[in-house]
């Protein structure tokens, strides 16, 4: 795997005339395979809708979003539906688990999406269940599941199909620091190791000082710089 993106000139704007709302204008970046980067800002300035159009969920306004030298901004639904079930893997800011299934079954059920067979997909789960720190809890259901843990199971099932591109939405909002730190390096190292892009929302900067590159956000204006010093 070896995933390079490329978005130019890329706006969104939500709504017509007085209530129109650009929530992201005219943001340029690229990135390298194994690049995980973070994106911060004030609440509003447009992060969820930069990651949604990159990972498909989402039509432009304009500019372009090239993974792998293709432009998704151009797909057709039908393109832009395949292209999000085997490339992309998405943790939501609200993580939608399966309330009644198990945390392994939440898991595993992705896999039965895609078609995988059931016993990769009952390895696959429980090995990222043990990456994730859940494997005492893979068959508690998600209702008796802790905020954290169930965050920790959407970023589980998120990684089930191996995506190209890893995209997460403030995964470390009910994590204490020390289990948010984990979780933040198991990403990482899952990204690095696959040659993945990582892109991650996220309101601490503790865990955006983890990723190789910060994009801030602000009024859906972009300024990407590089690793912040360790400072203190
Ligand atoms: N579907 C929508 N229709 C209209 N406006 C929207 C829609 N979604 C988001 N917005 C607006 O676009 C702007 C950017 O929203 P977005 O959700 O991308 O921000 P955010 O940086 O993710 O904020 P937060 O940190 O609170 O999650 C905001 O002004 C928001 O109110
Ligand atoms: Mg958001």
């Amino acid at each position: 795997m070896s995933v390079t993106l490329k978005v130019r000139d890329l706006s969104k704007t939500y709504g017509h005339g007085e209530q129109a709302v650009r929530a992201v204008r005219n943001a340029s970046f690229s990135t390298e395979p194994g690049e995980f980067v973070a994106v911060v800002g004030p609440s509003g300035s447009g992060k969820t809708t930069l990651l949604a159009m990159v990972g498909g969920l989402l039509t432009p306004t304009s500019g372009t979003i090239e993974v792998n030298g293709r432009d998704i901004a151009g797909l057709n639904a039908g393109q832009q539906a395949a292209y999000r079930r085997e490339s992309v893997g998405y943790v939501f800011q609200a993580n939608n688990l399966l309330p009644f299934l198990t945390a392994r079954e939440n898991l595993q059920m992705i896999s039965r999406i895609t078609g995988a067979n059931g016993r990769a997909a009952r390895q696959r789960a429980d090995q990222l269940l043990e990456e994730l720190g859940l494997t005492n809890r893979a068959n508690a259901v998600a209702t008796e599941l802790s905020g954290g843990e169930r965050q920790r199971v959407a970023i589980g099932r998120a990684l089930m199909n191996d995506p190209e591109l890893v995209l997460v939405d403030e995964p470390t909002a009910s994590l204490d620091s020390a289990r948010g730190r984990q979780v933040v390096e198991s990403l990482i190292q899952e990204v690095k190791s696959r040659g993945k892009l990582g892109l991650m929302v996220t309101h601490d900067m503790a865990m955006a000082e983890l990723a190789d590159r910060i994009i801030e956000m602000h009024d859906g204006e972009l300024n990407v710089r590089g690793k912040l010093a360790a400072s203190g």
